[in-house]
Parts: structure tokens; sequence; C-alpha cells
């Protein structure tokens, strides 16, 4: 390695890029980043820990010069368009076998595009996730590398090195060609979206259904946290539940926070691309419906005195039976989020050429990741077993613990839609549960109709083939 150049360059010197260059430099790889904003290249420098050789530069010219060839340079910038400019921006100063990664929240037919058209001049491309917002960036996030198989174990040892550890084993691994990380990133986004949707049931099941104050509720996610639902999401709602207002101690922030989702478009796009699959994800589907829904915060205040809403004062629940009964019923929707995504993994990934293994997504999303969770590790398992596994939910042992939850999720939606609390996500991982469990669908009477008014024929149970009726 030259003394005068860096191993590991960054495009990008934002909160994610800085702190994945810190943790970088921290694990003995001298790291260099480019960023216009001079203040933020200086910032690099001072925040680094004493005795790591790191860098921060301004100009394109000075920063490729600086990089030790072949180049390794990752970019932490917005997706879209200014992921393709500052490509543009490189090409002039890079060398053929030099490689980019792109380590931001693209969308997946971005980062197709872009390798093939990399590899197309010589250089190498890699999509990678990188999952656990700033602090996962800092001290080891999950990582989900896509893209050139020649160019990986180029940076294998440095993602090993940063990423977050489960049982000593790093949570990053080659995951396939072209944008099969980012493809695995977005999913992963998508769960995410439909695990926080449902913890938010449980919150107002808990809350307005029960009348749980904000110190019990605090206290019930922690209990929660301690069993089978223990993940990082249950853990910050435990902790979200604590934290008082700066501008008023009596209250609790959760109180004065509007409640209008706000969305960068990810879990919008699992939803998209699974509706071009034809792989249902309801769960997932309900949650960015919800923050839709949530987001038409004046029309929904206009409306709330035009219906005559139930009283949940007078039907309050026995608040124990509760508490026990939502920690199944959130398990029984984290099970069906979870299935719904690996379901567009595992169809994704044959469709598409992605070439993932489910059971390694399972493992390195253990750690550093938003949805990580303990059930990962039975995810993990049904994997091992059955690879081939089209759902999680013919899994023995995951199909067992959603029977045994099902009941007190039923018992929770009737309970929600007895008192108009909305339950989108509780009652989509129902719904999608007991039609997947049926071998009978009202579907028969659709194609029927379907046949009826436009002879679009249908299929018999009785005899193969193709038929149209004379219906009238
Ligand atoms: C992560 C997060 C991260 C980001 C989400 C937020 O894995 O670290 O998913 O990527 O916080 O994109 O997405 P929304 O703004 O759409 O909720």
């Amino acid at each position: 390695m030259g003394e005068n150049t860096y191993r590991f360059g960054m495009v990008g010197l934002g909160v994610m890029g800085r702190n994945f260059l810190l943790n970088i430099a921290d694990n003995d790889f001298s790291a260099i980043g480019l960023d216009n904003d001079p203040e933020k290249a200086n910032a690099l420098e001072q925040e680094a820990s004493s005795g790591h050789r790191i860098k921060g530069v301004t100009s394109s010219e000075v920063f490729v010069r600086l990089l030790e060839t072949p180049r390794t340079i990752m970019l932490l910038v917005p997706a879209g368009k200014i992921v393709d400019d500052v490509i543009e921006g490189l090409i002039p100063y890079l060398d053929k076998g030099d490689l980019i990664i792109d380590g931001g929240n693209s969308h997946f037919s971005d980062t197709e595009r872009r390798e093939k058209s990399l590899r197309e001049k010589g250089l190498h491309f890699l999509g990678i996730g990188v999952s656990g917002g700033a602090e996962g960036a800092r001290r080891g996030p999950s990582i989900m590398p896509g893209g050139s198989r020649d160019a990986y174990p180029r940076v294998k040892s440095i993602l090993e090195a940063v990423a977050a550890k489960v049982d000593g084993e790093p949570c990053v691994s080659y995951l396939g060609p072209k944008a099969s990380g980012h493809y695995v990133k977005m999913v992963h986004n998508g769960i995410e979206y439909a695990m926080m949707q449902l913890i938010s049931e449980a919150y107002d099941l808990l809350h307005r259904g029960a009348g749980l104050s904000v110190d019990e509720l605090a206290a019930v996610f922690k209990g929660y946290n301690e069993r089978k639902l223990k993940s990082f999401l249950v853990e910050i709602t435990a902790s979200i539940f604590t934290k008082k207002d700066d501008l008023d101690e009596e209250i609790y922030l959760i109180d004065r926070i509007l409640d209008k989702g706000k969305q960068k478009g990810t879990g919008k796009w699992t939803s998209q691309h699974a509706l071009d699959l034809g792989i249902p994800i309801p769960t997932i589907d309900a949650a960015v419906t919800m923050r839709q829904l949530s987001a038409l915060r004046e029309d929904r205040e206009m409306a709330a005195d035009l219906a005559d809403r139930p009283k949940l004062e007078e039907t309050r629940a026995d608040k124990a039976i509760m508490i026990n009964a939502v920690e199944d019923a959130l398990f029984f929707g984290f099970i069906a989020s979870y299935s719904q995504g690996m379901a567009l993994l595992q169809a994704a990934g044959s469709e598409m050429n992605l070439g993932m293994n489910l059971e390694v997504v399972a493992k390195i999303w253990r750690g550093g990741c938003i949805i990580r969770a303990a059930m990962l590790e039975d995810i993990m398992k049904a994997y091992r077993k059955d690879p081939g596994l089209s759902n999680l939910m013919m899994d023995p042992h995951l199909s067992n613990e959603m029977e045994r939850c099902a009941s007190a999720a039923r018992e929770m939606i009737m309970f929600g839609t007895r008192r108009g609390i909305p339950l989108a996500g509780l009652t989509s991982a129902m719904w999608y549960f007991d039609a997947f469990h049926t071998s009978r669908l009202p579907m028969s009477l659709v194609q029927a109709q379907r046949d009826y008014f436009g002879a679009h024929t249908f299929e018999r149970t009785d005899r193969s083939g193709t038929f149209h009726a004379e219906w009238y």
C-alpha cells in the first residue's frame, strides 16, 4: 500500500457517508472522503479517532489521484439522478478495473442499468444495501451487496470488518449479480414498513383500546422485547414511550408528534414490483396505504365529526388480557410480514436470476439492520432445511407458531373492528393467512362471472382443459 494513497474512497460525507467511512478507518483501512462542502470534508478529519489514516477533500481530481489502484469508490448520496451525476463526474478520472459502489437506497432498476453500462466501460459496479441508520453505519450496519462478483473479493474484508456481528459472524455476504443487493434492501424496507405499521396498531389497541398510559406502554413493550418479539423495532418503541417533550417535561413526546406518515418510497417500490410479479404482499401494501391515508390529515380532521364513532372509554377491556393477546397478535403479524417479503424475494430471485440464497439473507438481517429480530434465527433455519421453500408459512415450526397465535390475533381484530380502531396491517396478515390456508377460495365465482360477461373461459375441478359455458 502506498504511503500517500488511500485504500477506500467515499463520495458524500453526509451523516451516513461520514459514519460509514469513520467505521472503515476505525478498522484500520485508510480512507478518503469527497464532498463539495468543505465543512463536511473538514469535519471528517476532526471526528476520526486518533491513529487512523483518514482524509477529507473537495476535489474529484485530488480524490481519485489519492486512491490506491485499482480504485474502490463508494457513493452514499441521495438516490436518484445525483447517483448518475456523481458517476458521470468521476468517470473521466477512472481507469479500467476500478470499482464503484452505490450504498444508497437506489431503485433496483437503476442499479441494473448502471451495472450494465459501467461493465461495458470496463468498470466494476456493486449496488449495496446498507441498513441500520446513522448509528448502524458508525458501529456496524447490515450490508447487502450485489453486482460484480469479480470485484467483490476486493472489498470483502473491509465490509466484513465494518458490518454488525452476530455470534462473531459479520452481517454481510455477497448476494448475487446485478441488482440483488438493492433488491434485497428494498424488500427489507417493505418488511420494515409492515412491522412498523403492526407495532403502531398494537400501540393503538393498547393505548386507545385498553387505556394503557404511555408509562405502562413503555413497560409493556420492554417486556415484549424480552420474549419472542425481541427485535430492534420493539426495543426502540419501548424507548420512545419513555421520552418526554423538551418543551414540556409533563408531556410525553409521542403525544405531541403529528400523526402524518412520511415515506421516501422504498415501501411503495416493494408493493409496485410485487404487483408486477404477481406476488401477494398485503401487509406491506397496507403499511404503504396507511402512510398515505394518514397523510390526508385535513380530510381526516373534517371527517372525524361526520360519523358517530364508537366510544372507546366506555368499552375498555381487561389490560392484562389485552397485553398478552396483543403480544401474540403482533408476533402473528411479524411472521406474516417476513413470509410476504421472503416470498417476494424467492419469486424475484428466480424470475430475474438474482441468485439470492434466502438463508443467507435471513442470516445477514440478524444484526445491524432495522428489521433485526430474534425470530430471524427460525427463518434462517427454515431455509436451511428447505432452500426452495416458497412461503415461510409452510415451514412446520413457523406454521405452528402462527396457528398458536391466530386466535389472539382474531380476538384483537374483532376487538378493534367493533371499536373502530383501524387495523389494516393485522387484518391483512389474517386474511393472507386464511386465504393461504384454504384449498377453496370463492374465486370460482369470479371466474364464472368473467366467462359470463366476456367469454374469458375457466378451468374445471373435474377435467383438464379450458371451458366456456353458454350462460344465457
Ligand atoms: C435502514 C432504513 C433506511 C431509512 C428508510 C426510511 O434500513 O436503515 O430502512 O434505509 O431509514 O429508507 O424510509 P422511509 O423514509 O420511506 O420511511
